[in-house]
């Protein structure tokens, strides 16, 4: 490898931040969420780093759950959208998943389909934030006829998702919320409504079970931090080099349509980073980036391969200067990748799944004492 772009990941960081799940909830079990990739960090590597602590992962589709088997992966897996087409019940059954239902004709393929072990179900209602799920009315009479059909259902669940958890004060979540708890309590029903912005900040979402799913890669979800968010370990180091330097008078553009204008003598760095790596094209100057450690700001607009910065405040920032886009720099120095973000005008879940896979992931796993 030469290019030294790559992604550095922190399997350490990522149990550490499982483990703050799981403290932030005692009272629940907390299902790694592992789609995309692991948002973007590898499915099959997260999967080992949490093999030995979380009880069940959840992904998106069955081909992201038989990657997780093939490499050997015996945890139970969730579908969180369960199946696609009725000939994935079969799979399901093989593979030992457990399945979402959020539609009907899903609930009609379980009832046609006669599984050899029956399957642990979660009955998905729309609790208002009309993606997935059930009405609620259609939900309470579904949930009696899946639980009375023991040879197909083995475990019933009521399952829902919040659309506003990560807000500081939002009316539609406590209005969720409290639909939620009066439906639970009406059937009896075991929950799992949290994700990661619920599992840190409302404990009175927690369920039998959780799915944090972002904040296991370090990313804080909420509008306003709290003191576990802040405990977060960032897992995705983006770290690269600077191949090139330029001088650049005053005046002078940087970079395609010469957005960028240097207002004084500027120094500026080529770093071995661009949106054909997944770094985000809408990056604004001004986006933070650490130069051997130190804040420097985006000059320019982000090219395929390469992105410029202005290194006129980093007297030492020379060809081959370590640069990190987001991540834990060698020093310690730390650039959230929620930071970067909001340069960006977008959120850590695009970026971090965006991670194409021209750039190599490498994996480390170094306990910190007292973790
Ligand atoms: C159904 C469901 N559950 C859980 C999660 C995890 O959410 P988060 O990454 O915000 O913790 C997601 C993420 O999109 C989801 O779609």
């Amino acid at each position: 490898m030469t290019r030294p772009l790559l992604a550095e990941i922190d399997l350490a960081a990522l149990r550490h931040n499982y483990r703050l799940a799981q403290a932030r909830a005692p009272v629940s079990q907390a299902m790694a969420v592992l789609k995309a990739n692991a948002y973007g960090h590898g499915a099959v590597a997260c999967a080992q780093a949490l093999e030995d602590l979380a009880p069940a992962f959840a992904v998106a589709c069955l081909e992201e759950a038989m990657e997780l088997r093939e490499a050997g992966i015996t945890t139970p897996i969730l579908l969180l959208e369960g199946i696609f087409d009725a000939s994935e019940l079969e799979y399901v059954d093989t593979l030992g998943l457990w399945m979402t239902v959020h539609s009907q004709w899903q609930v009609d393929a379980l009832f046609a389909y006669r599984p050899t072990t029956p399957i642990p179900v979660w009955l998905k209602v729309d609790s208002g934030m009309h993606r997935l799920g059930f009405p609620p009315r259609e939900a309470e009479g579904l949930w009696h006829k899946l639980q009375a059909d023991r040879g197909r259902v083995s475990e019933l669940y009521l399952m829902s998702h919040f659309a506003t958890a990560d807000a500081l004060d939002s009316q539609q979540f406590r209005q969720q919320l409290t639909l939620l708890q009066g439906l639970a309590k009406r059937l009896d029903a075991p929950t799992c409504l949290a994700n990661s912005p619920a599992t840190l900040a409302w404990p009175e979402t927690h369920g039998d079970w959780n799915r944090p799913g972002i904040m296991l890669y370090g990313s804080d979800p909420l509008e306003g931090a709290n003191d576990a968010s802040r405990r977060l370990r960032p897992v995705m180091t983006l770290r690269s080099r600077i191949i090139a330097l330029q001088d650049v008078a005053a005046g002078e553009p940087v970079g395609y349509g010469g957005r960028w204008r240097a207002s004084r003598r500027s120094r500026i760095a080529v770093v071995a980073c661009g949106y054909g790596d997944g770094y985000d094209r809408h990056a604004r100057d001004g986006t933070p980036v650490l130069v051997d450690g130190q804040r420097a700001s985006l000059a320019g607009r982000v090219s395929m391969d390469m992105l410029t910065v202005d290194v006129s405040d980093v007297p030492g920032a020379a060809i081959g200067s370590e640069v990190v886009l987001w991540g834990r720099a060698a020093g310690g120095e730390v650039l959230s990748v929620d930071e970067v973000a909001r340069h960006c005008e977008t959120i850590s879940y695009t970026l971090l799944t965006g991670m194409l896979p021209r750039v190599p992931r490498r994996y480390h796993d170094d306990e910190v004492a007292g973790d």
